[in-house]
This record gives structure tokens, C-alpha cells and sequence, in this order.
């Protein structure tokens, strides 16, 4: 027996990091999953791997900025599944500037990616989920939902707005009483590409790596599967009184202020 038996539903940003962990631990506790992201041939690998262990996963290959490309992915996923349970939109891009730095292009495409795909994905989801009895909503948000990097001011305002966006969803009452929930994780540094590409922003990246594994009480980063087991928990059941949460995993960095 899984957690998730008999439920189906989407992870973006799939093919690596954060969002594969997710996919493969929703599988293996009995979702039916669809593995999301705009890298098509590195989608198509990631759920041929998880198909070869024996999970229930497809790929899709869309621009989860694009409304048409989220409406078009949520067709296909509830086709291949017969409904949808739950979303983790996770997907997202950083641009390491400096504000005054950063150019109007890499704004617009940073809360496109960031923060307009999640409420594109909420949009069309919402009204399917309201029709087949509820499910669960979980948005990838960062502790710079509550916190700012110098050199990511832009990906800390989208992730203020994912929080804020999370909680609209989530007071809705005709969303509620449909039994729908929605809620946002918001994890420290994570051992991804996304966290190497930081660093390699840095002016000396391997001190880079030091200093911010330094500053964590447990003197090291997470991992993505630490982050997944929080989406598989606000996924199931077992979070059915958890609505417009965010749940900090950070192994204590936020508690700390020297
Ligand atoms: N890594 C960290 O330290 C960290 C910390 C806090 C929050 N997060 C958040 O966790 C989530 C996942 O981060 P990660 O570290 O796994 O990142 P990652 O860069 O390793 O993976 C992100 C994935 O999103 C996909 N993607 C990018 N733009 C897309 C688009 N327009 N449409 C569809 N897919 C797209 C990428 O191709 C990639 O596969 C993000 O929301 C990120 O902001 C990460």
C-alpha cells in the first residue's frame, strides 16, 4: 500500500533536481505521475528511467509560461490518467545580477517562468479539480519568499509572489469547501543545478560553496529527496487540514540571524 494509491497528477521542472525527487517519490508511493519540463529530450530520459524501475510516469514536454502549452499539458496528463490529484509546480529560473544590472528582458522572462506559470497551471487546474471532487496543490517557493540574495533580487520578488499567490488560492472559500488544498514549500539551498549555477556565479565559486554550506547549524545543504518527502506529504492525506501553509525546510537557516 502507497500513500498515493489511486491518485494521478503533475510535476514541472521534472527532468532533474527537485522536481524529478518529487516525481520519483509520488511514484513510488503510487501515483501516476506526469513529468513536466521545457527540456524535452531530458524529460523523455528522466521518465523512461523512472518507467524502467516500474513506475507509472509519462513525460510532457511544455513551456509552463505558455497558457496554451499549460492547458495543452493539463489535457494530456488527465487523458493519460482519467483525473487530476495534485500539481507541484515547481519550475523555475534565476538570473544572479545585481538589480540595477538586470535588463527588462530578464524580468519578464524570470516572473514568466517563475511566478506567471503558477498562476497559469492553478488557473486551469482549479475549475477541473472543483469538478472531480478536489486534490492538492503544492508551489515551489524558496526561503527568499521571506528573505533576499543581493545578486537574486528578481527571483526573490517571484518568490514572494508565489507565496502570496498560494495563500489567494488557498482562502478561496469555493476552492476549500471543493477540497482543495494549496500550499508552498519553501526550502534552503538544495544540491541541484540550480544551487552550482549560484555558486559559479560567484567571483570565487568554490569559497562560494564553503560560505554557504558554512552558514547552515548542520553544515550541509539539502537534498532533493528531503524536499520531496514535504510535497508527498502536503500531496497526501496525511496534510488534509494543511491549507495556505509554507513549510520551511532549511535545516534551521532561517532560525538563525548571526
Ligand atoms: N536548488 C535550490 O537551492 C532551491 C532552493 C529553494 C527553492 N528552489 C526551487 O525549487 C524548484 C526546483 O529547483 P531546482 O534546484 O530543482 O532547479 P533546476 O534548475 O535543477 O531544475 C528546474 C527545472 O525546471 C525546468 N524549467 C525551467 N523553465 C521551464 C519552463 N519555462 N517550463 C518548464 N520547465 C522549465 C528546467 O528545465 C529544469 O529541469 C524551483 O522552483 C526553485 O526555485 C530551489
Amino acid at each position: 500500500m502507497g500513500l498515493l494509491d489511486g491518485k494521478s497528477g503533475i510535476v514541472t521542472g521534472a527532468a532533474q533536481g527537485f522536481g524529478l525527487a518529487t516525481a520519483r517519490r509520488l511514484a513510488e508511493e503510487g501515483a501516476a505521475v506526469a513529468l513536466v519540463d521545457i527540456k524535452a529530450d531530458e524529460v523523455n530520459a528522466a521518465a523512461a528511467s523512472l518507467v524502467s524501475e516500474g513506475l507509472h510516469v509519462i513525460a510532457i514536454t511544455a513551456d509552463v509560461s505558455d497558457e496554451d502549452a499549460t492547458i495543452r499539458m493539463l489535457d494530456e496528463a488527465e487523458k493519460a490518467f482519467g483525473s487530476l490529484n495534485f500539481i507541484h509546480q515547481n519550475a523555475a529560473i534565476q538570473v544572479e545580477k545585481l538589480l540595477h544590472e538586470t535588463t527588462l528582458d530578464e524580468w519578464d522572462r524570470l516572473m514568466a517562468v517563475n511566478l506567471r506559470s503558477m498562476f497559469l497551471g492553478a488557473k486551469h487546474i482549479l475549475p477541473r479539480m472543483m469538478r472531480s471532487g478536489g486534490g492538492s496543490i503544492v508551489n515551489s517557493a524558496s526561503v527568499l519568499s521571506m528573505s533576499a540574495d543581493e545578486v537574486l533580487p528578481l527571483y526573490s520578488v517571484s518568490k514572494h509572489g508565489v507565496l502570496g499567490l498560494t495563500r489567494g488560492i488557498a482562502v478561496t472559500e469555493a476552492y476549500a469547501q471543493a477540497g482543495i488544498r494549496c500550499n508552498c514549500i519553501c526550502p534552503g539551498d538544495i544540491r541541484t543545478s540550480m544551487v552550482e549555477q549560484y555558486w559559479a556565479a560567484q567571483p570565487d565559486p568554490a569559497s562560494a560553496e564553503a560560505e554557504t554550506t558554512a552558514h547552515y547549524p548542520m553544515k550541509r545543504i539539502g537534498e532533493p529527496r528531503e524536499m520531496a518527502d514535504t510535497v508527498l506529504y502536503l500531496v497526501s492525506d496525511l496534510s488534509s487540514f494543511v491549507n495556505g501553509t509554507s513549510i520551511v525546510v532549511d535545516g534551521g537557516v532561517m532560525a538563525k540571524v548571526y
